[in-house]
């Protein structure tokens, strides 16, 4: 986990090809928003990732399919200015790289240029593999997404754990040997069957990130708004929260509503207090007529 001085405090690409080969884990996150961007750079995490998952837990939509270009740049921007250590992935959102090879370089490119993402991220196999390796030949790292791929749950029949069967687990394999060859530099394996993920990444020499893929994987990412407890709509099987910081807000507000009901707050420490001779001229002076000039 190295900085150089040349990366001005970022923790270079390459890096974590390198922590994998050590067999050191990578931590990845999502984060939509500054502050989230900046605890996640104090608590340490190696990648953030600007999830299109914000639909769901930042927008409110049921899937992630509504995620827009304008949508996700704003969130991406938000990001990068709380963050500085991690490598920042920005997801291409659905209808972002799906016609052409074009849309996909220009939309990366406005990801970097304009978000300040380092890499970004697109799902599946079949047509991302060439939009893979036309966004690399533009300079711009990708990482790519097999097994659930949220913006195609429609396809794959809902949110459900991929790969189950050999032909399937074989077929992931090839996709994700695909990636690799179209330079992908990591691989999010999302909802597979342990075993599954373990082979895959026993073959690639890129690091996988897993999510619901078992504890093999070259490192771990979460969405933020399910570790934190913040997402009530749903929260899958390979969850694990680590606070219920929801709980909690909900629990702040009601304090703040009942203690500005019954007057409790403010009180004079929350209030700026003036010098009592001015204080007493301003008390004395006769009502103002309104102004009427802008
Ligand atoms: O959008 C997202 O948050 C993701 C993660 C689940 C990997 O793609």
């Amino acid at each position: 986990m190295t900085t150089t001085p040349e990366s001005n405090g970022k923790l270079p690409l390459t890096e974590l090809g390198e922590m994998a080969a050590r067999g050191e884990r990578i931590v990845m996150i999502t984060a939509y928003d500054y502050p989230s961007g900046r605890l996640a750079d104090a608590a340490g995490v190696d990648m953030i990732l600007v999830g299109d998952s914000a639909a769901m837990t930042v927008l409110g939509h049921s899937s992630t399919v509504p995620a827009t270009m304008d949508e996700m740049l704003m969130l991406t921007r938000a990001v990068t200015r709380g963050a500085e250590r991690p490598v920042i992935a920005a997801d291409l959102p659905f209808g972002s790289y799906q016609v052409s090879d074009e849309d996909a370089v220009r939309n990366s490119i406005r990801f970097v240029k304009d978000g300040g993402a380092d890499t970004v991220k697109l799902e599946g196999a079949g047509p991302s593999l060439s939009r893979a390796a036309a966004i690399v030949g533009a300079g711009i790292p990708v990482m790519g997404h097999l097994g659930l791929t949220p913006q195609s749950a429609t396809m794959l029949g809902g949110f459900k754990a991929q790969g189950k069967t050999a032909d399937k687990a074989r077929r992931l394999l090839e996709d994700a040997l695909a990636l690799e060859a179209a330079g992908c530099f990591s691989l999010v394996l999302e909802a597979v069957p342990a075993p599954v993920a373990e082979r895959v990444t026993a073959e690639l020499a890129i690091p996988t990130i897993g999510i619901g893929s078992g504890a093999a994987c070259d490192g771990q990412v979460l969405v933020l708004h399910d570790l934190l407890g913040l997402y009530g709509a749903f929260s899958p099987r390979f969850t694990k929260r680590y606070a219920e910081i929801g709980t909690e807000i909900q629990a702040a507000l009601e304090r703040f509503a009942g203690e500005v009901r019954s007057g409790a707050f403010p009180t004079e420490e929350h209030t700026y207090a003036m010098p009592a001779e001015e204080l007493e001229a301003f008390l004395s002076s006769p009502t103002p007529r309104a102004r009427t000039e802008t």
